[in-house]
């Protein structure tokens, strides 16, 4: 049913879009028109909101007239000041439809979103089948997805039948934590719906998960291309690493996707395969029959293809790491990283099969490197690392909370809660301390917030706990440069002339 809202008569005007409006305009065209309405957008409109877009019955669309599939797609924008992050909102609605607009999270000028309903820019799913995203843009989610389909929780009732085609996503989230700590990374898509179509859709600047797959039974996952932001790190491409559906990943197939890291941003992995790949590794494999097939992976990627905690089958063949950069420490560092994960890191592999932590049958390309160890956690990459790091005065400041100082090539200085500085050598996985102030304090605080790392603008570097000052340099009024090195002399500070006036041996 096409709805002729501009007279209120049904039929009559044939060609009726909304050229302006915001949620409620949308939302009570849903509510009245009740199943099978259209809400058909002008091309070119905008659409502000303040609320979330809701579906309130069965076969409902908003889409824009004519259905192009340039920029004249209508646009819904999330206003700033507003306290909402799903612009649409779909879930228990079986057939609804998003099809050729744009959605703009804004989260350039809506910021973050952490209040009451954080939730994905896009949110379908629950128990329902045949819902449809197609040639729709997504983009600057101000949560932790550009796209969800949840599933329902009920094993007789799955999402499932969902067709997520030709879209265009991100980018999607931030690299790193803001100020206040919370994590600033967002996925592609985040899928969790069984028997489910998600092909040809382009996703480009993720940063958490390009797609997630969360167990999805029976979904095809093909010819998307993924690639990552030109600046930040993305976690990883398509990940099989959730333990949804209790690790169920039965018949879902991965296949003819391109995957590309652009440097300086990166992938730290292509695809991840199994309950020991990601940082948080759980005992129970997940489980296929699985098809991984023909992927292809370019440019900057840390590790393509990684498999470790799987079972019920698994077929990767046919996948090409041919274009990938390497050596692999030109687009990023391992510092972070286990002993297994930094040796294959070092030999650049990019196919990296634990055969022990697989079972079942499987059929793995010849290529795969079967590594010794079991590694956990691949999910340790950074972006390249200095060899040394220097300070002008008053910039930098660091909480015994907030722990790291300074991250360098295969070294590692943190604060700690117990007031004591240290550097570890990170070579090899294993964290050796090479120097520390051996300054400790009772008054850091519980989570360690009361201490405080100061190179202040009188060039003085000190450490205060709650009580004051218990460590300092002694260079208040010289010092002009602080400098952190990955060899001896550790930690320098150096006047105006250049000389070294204060150092860590
Ligand atoms: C998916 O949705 C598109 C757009 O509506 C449609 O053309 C296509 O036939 C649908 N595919 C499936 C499998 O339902
Ligand atoms: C995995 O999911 C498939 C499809 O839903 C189902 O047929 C199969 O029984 C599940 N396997 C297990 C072990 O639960
Ligand atoms: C690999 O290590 C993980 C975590 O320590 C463990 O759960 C898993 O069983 C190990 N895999 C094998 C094959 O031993």
């Amino acid at each position: 049913m096409k709805l002729g809202f501009a007279l209120g008569l049904v039929g009559l005007v044939k060609s009726a879009c909304l050229s302006t409006g915001n949620q409620d305009t949308v939302n009570q065209l849903l509510q009245q028109g009740g199943a099978d309405t259209v809400v058909s957008l002008c091309p070119g409109a905008t659409v502000s909101i303040t609320d979330s877009i809701v579906f309130t019955a069965p076969g409902q669309e908003v889409s824009t007239q004519g259905y192009p599939t340039d920029n004249t797609r209508a646009s819904i924008i999330i206003l700033p000041g507003s306290a909402v992050s799903a612009a649409i909102r779909g879930n228990w609605q079986d057939h609804v439809k998003v099809l050729n607009i744009q959605i703009d999270g804004n989260r350039p000028n809506a910021g973050l979103y952490t209040g009451p309903g954080a939730d994905a820019l896009l949110e379908l799913g629950g128990g329902t089948t045949g819902q449809t995203v197609s040639h729709v843009v997504a983009k600057n989610t101000r949560s932790w997805s550009c796209m969800h389909f949840i599933g329902s929780g009920q094993d007789d009732n799955p999402c499932r039948n969902a067709n997520i085609t030709f879209n265009t996503i991100g980018p999607c989230g931030d690299e790193g934590h803001d100020a206040d700590g919370n994590a600033l990374w967002a996925d592609g898509m985040s899928i969790e719906c069984v028997t489910s179509t998600v092909t040809d859709n382009t996703i480009t600047g993720p940063t958490d998960g390009g797609i997630v797959i969360f167990g999805a039974p029976g979904s095809h996952f093909l010819r998307n291309t993924i690639t990552s932001s030109s600046t930040a790190l993305g976690f990883g491409a398509i990940n099989m690493v959730d333990p949804s559906y209790d690790g169920n990943y039965s018949n879902v197939v991965v296949a003819d996707n391109i995957i590309t890291g652009v440097a300086p941003g990166l992938f730290n992995l292509g695809i991840g395969i199994g309950s020991q790949v990601w940082s948080n590794p759980h005992a129970e494999p997940n489980f296929g029959p699985a098809t991984v097939t023909n992927n292809v992976f370019r440019g900057a990627i840390g590790f393509s293809i990684v498999v470790n905690g799987w079972a019920g089958g698994l077929t990767a063949t046919g996948n090409d790491v041919s274009g990938v950069h390497a050596p692999s420490a030109d687009t990023a560092d391992a510092s972070r990283c286990g002993a297994q994960q930094q040796a294959s890191f070092d030999a650049s592999q990019q196919l990296i099969v634990y055969a022990p932590g697989v079972a079942g049958p499987s059929n793995i390309q010849s290529e795969f490197v079967r590594i010794p160890n079991n590694g956990s956690n691949w999910l340790c990459l950074t972006h390249p690392l200095p060899t040394q790091q220097s300070y002008a005065p008053q910039t930098l400041f660091v909480t015994a909370q907030q722990s790291t100082v300074v991250d360098l090539r295969g070294f590692h200085v943190q604060f700690q809660g117990d007031g004591n500085l240290v550097g570890y050598d990170t070579t090899g996985g294993v964290w050796t301390p090479r120097w520390a102030t051996s300054t400790s304090s009772a008054a850091c605080g519980e989570d360690g917030a009361s201490c405080l790392l100061a190179w202040g603008g009188d060039g003085n570097f000190v450490l205060y706990d709650a009580d004051g000052p218990f460590y300092d340099s002694g260079t208040s009024g010289r010092g002009v440069e602080l400098t952190f090195f990955n060899v001896a002399p550790w930690v320098t500070v150096t006047d105006a002339g250049g000389e070294v006036i204060w150092s860590i041996e």
